[in-house]
């Protein structure tokens, strides 16, 4: 691969990244689960699947499959193309583009080669979870990713491997008061389900803040009945928490006042899928850098479900900000990163 058909493999790379933010309108990335943003974006990416002479599969979660055929176990690479509300970029978006860049650079080997788009990463994952559970599994999967954090820049690394996905669990709270005159109810005779809820979310940063490595957020209240001048009677917040380890996420759970179970436990990467894409960065005169991913990933669901699984890091700029369309990575790390993964598969397949 000459510089030049690198850099102009890049150029359509970070094309069709813009092709994808451009869908669902507003301020930064919209492609929420089930819309017709997320749709529209699959079905762009089955365009550029089929471009590549890769033979286009719609699974019953609705994931999308670009496959080269071959012998024996399945290798794939991909990520998720739905987004939170105001996303970035790159976040899946990469992953996926970058999959189908790379596969058309390798083409067809003796194994078969496929790239992948998840459905729902956002909303749990409900894509790669529904293939799990139900369908044929790949024998390895590799998720190019933006790192979404500062730490890569902080380490002056372009690229790095993630070697283990945290423990997280999602929950729902709904705090219950009474309804009021905000004009004649005495401050003294309320019950302000808002003001419980306040008290809450600060209870949430404040458990999260004394045990270490773990964080808590609550990203989204919604109070009731919602008037200007009406006491709140109704508040439903949602906590999101996760920890490196099942203990601490336990303790933060508990601590919270909130039940341990559904969670979705910490889990290993695999370390010779690492050492693979670690090599082939090696090639390139890039030292990895190994760091575990506080973001959850569909390569975390799929390793759970017992395929080796590998996550490829891209710097992440702008101080590591994510799910915000603040969120940047360099055109020349995105470029480093398609060459890894297409010299990874090479050798895999
Ligand atoms: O929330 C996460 O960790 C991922 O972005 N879905
Ligand atoms: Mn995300
Ligand atoms: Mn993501």
């Amino acid at each position: 691969m000459n510089l030049e058909s690198a850099a102009a493999g890049c150029s359509r790379v970070l094309e069709r990244l813009d092709e994808l933010y451009a869908l669902g309108g507003g301020r930064g990335a919209n492609r929420p689960y089930g819309s017709a943003a997320e749709d529209s974006a699959h079905d762009l990416a089955a365009g550029w699947m089929e471009e590549a002479g890769l033979a286009v599969e719609r699974d019953a979660a609705g994931n999308l499959i670009g496959r080269f055929a071959g012998e024996g176990a399945e290798v794939w690479a991909g990520s998720h193309l739905d987004s939170v509300p105001e996303g970035g970029r790159f976040d899946g978006a990469l992953g996926v583009v970058a999959a189908i860049e790379a596969l058309e650079r390798v083409g067809p080997r003796a194994r078969p080669l496929a790239a992948v788009a998840f459905r729902g990463e956002e909303v749990g994952c409900v894509g790669s979870r529904a293939r799990c559970e139900s369908g044929r599994l790949p024998g390895a999967f590799l998720e190019v990713h933006v790192e979404q954090g500062p730490r890569l820049a902080a380490a002056g690394a372009a690229l790095g491997v993630a070697t283990a996905i945290v423990g997280y669990a999602r929950r729902e709270v709904v705090f219950d008061g009474a309804a009021g005159h905000a004009g004649t109810t005495p401050m003294d005779q309320r019950d302000d389900a808002l003001v419980a809820a306040a008290e809450y979310v600060l209870r949430v940063r404040d458990v999260a803040r004394a045990i270490p490595e773990t964080v808590a957020t609550v990203g989204v209240v919604e109070v009731e009945p919602g008037g200007v001048n009406v006491v709140p009677r109704r508040v439903r917040l949602t906590v999101d928490a996760r920890a490196p380890d099942i203990g601490r996420l336990e303790r933060l759970l508990a601590e919270l006042g909130l039940e341990t179970e559904p969670r979705t436990e910490p889990v290993a990467l695999d370390p010779g899928l690492g050492s693979a894409l670690a090599a082939e960065a090696a090639h390139h005169g890039l030292d990895v850098a190994e760091l575990p991913s506080g973001a959850g990933h569909d390569a975390g669901i799929l390793a759970a479900a017992g395929v080796p699984s590998a996550l490829l890091f891209v710097r992440s700029l702008a101080g590591g900000v994510s799910h915000s369309p603040e969120e940047d990575s360099s055109p020349e790390d995105v470029a480093l990163a398609v060459d890894v993964l297409a010299a990874t598969l090479a050798r895999l397949g």
